[in-house]
């Protein structure tokens, strides 16, 4: 019985037929018979289906409710959905001003994206992130570490140790919290979160970025005859990132570049990179620019399922990521 009930709740993903449990490759081989060639089309299968192939009632529907779990939530009941939404927590960002612009800080469960030009500090706030999610929840974090994914070889140490120093942190043990994992190429970066499931779960994982998620993507598929691959491998790539977000209950952050785009009402425009793709599957897309003042920056909210488009202030300083101060009040345009 227990046993029972841990497999319930041990969600595992499946990544070939051969990996479900009792599958074995005869068995595998009548499902691809019949069509069943992966672990998804199994999991929308009718038990009646497979014993057409030999496989008893019993056992078929073992297999197609292991494949359903694999899938974890691709598939679910809109009362489990608002279980699962219950569940969602909350990551602070270092501004009350940028918490409060996301409905009171990240979201676990989803993907965030900040996009932005260079410098614009993306990547300070990713930092800032890596440090807050270690954090205790009644501090803003998940008592957590941090699988980082640096497509551009922009991950300092030295600037954690900065961060977790101001908050009063051993430095040393937060970096130890933060696995930082260098992608070299696109199809690198895919494999890495591909592969990170085991990571996360051994390390106590709350918060996964990918910084930046398009930047490979973007130098080597060139032109427009690439375009449509370049959408299908980002397209998967996010969602491999929603699900690892909802199957461990973690944040997820994305970071992307921005282009520019004539646009026929307001001139020049600048836009993220990736288009429909990201737009979609990022649940809230953040732009953050450069003000007139230094280190002050301004975020915008501009996509978002639920919250309203707003704009809020904040600063990079030594410190990292703070609120302005009264004085700061930056000239908003630029
Ligand atoms: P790209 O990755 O190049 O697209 O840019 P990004 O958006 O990731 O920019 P990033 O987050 O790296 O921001 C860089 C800016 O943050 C710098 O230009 C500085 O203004 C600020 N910054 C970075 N480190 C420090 C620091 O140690 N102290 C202070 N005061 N500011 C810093
Ligand atoms: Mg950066």
């Amino acid at each position: 019985m227990a046993v029972e009930e841990e497999a319930e709740t041990q969600k595992r993903e499946y990544e070939h037929l051969e990996d479900l449990p009792g599958v074995g490759p005869a068995t595998a081989q009548k499902m691809r018979e019949l069509g069943f060639n992966t672990v998804e089309s199994l999991a929308t299968a009718a038990a009646r289906e497979l014993e057409s192939a030999g496989i008893g009632e019993k056992k078929a529907l073992e297999i197609i409710r292991a494949a359903r779990s694999s899938l974890s939530l691709s598939f679910v009941r809109a009362d489990e959905l608002l279980k699962l939404r219950q569940t969602v927590l909350r990551l602070a960002t270092g501004s009350k001003a940028l918490d409060e612009l996301l409905g009171g800080g990240l979201e676990t469960q989803t993907i965030t994206e900040f996009y932005g030009e260079y410098g614009s500090g993306k990547s300070q706030v990713c930092h800032q992130l890596c440090v807050n999610v270690q954090l205790p929840p009644g501090q803003g974090g998940l008592n957590g570490g941090v699988l980082y994914i640096d497509t551009e070889n922009t991950f300092r140490t030295e600037r954690i140790v900065q961060m977790a120093k101001n908050l009063g942190l051993d430095p040393e043990s937060v970096a130890k919290n933060i696995i930082v994992a260098e992608a070299y190429t696109s199809d690198h970066q895919m494999f890495l979160l591909e592969k990170s499931d085991s990571i996360i779960k051994e390390n106590n994982i709350r918060l996964i970025i990918v910084d930046s998620l398009t930047a490979h993507f973007r130098s080597e598929y060139i032109g427009r005859e690439m375009l449509a691959s370049r959408q299908q491998k980002l397209n998967k790539h996010m969602h491999r990132l929603i699900r690892l977000a909802r199957a461990f209950n973690t944040a997820a952050v994305v970071t992307n570049q921005v282009m520019a785009k004539p646009d026929v009402f307001f001139g020049n425009a600048v836009h993220p990179i990736g288009g429909h793709v990201v737009g979609h599957t990022s649940h809230t897309r953040v732009f953050l620019r450069k003000s007139a003042r230094g280190p002050v920056r301004i975020a915008r909210l501009v996509s978002s399922v639920y919250l309203p488009e707003g704009e809020r202030v904040f600063k990079i300083t030594e410190n990292g990521i703070e609120d302005i101060g009264e004085d700061e009040e930056p000239t908003r345009r630029r």
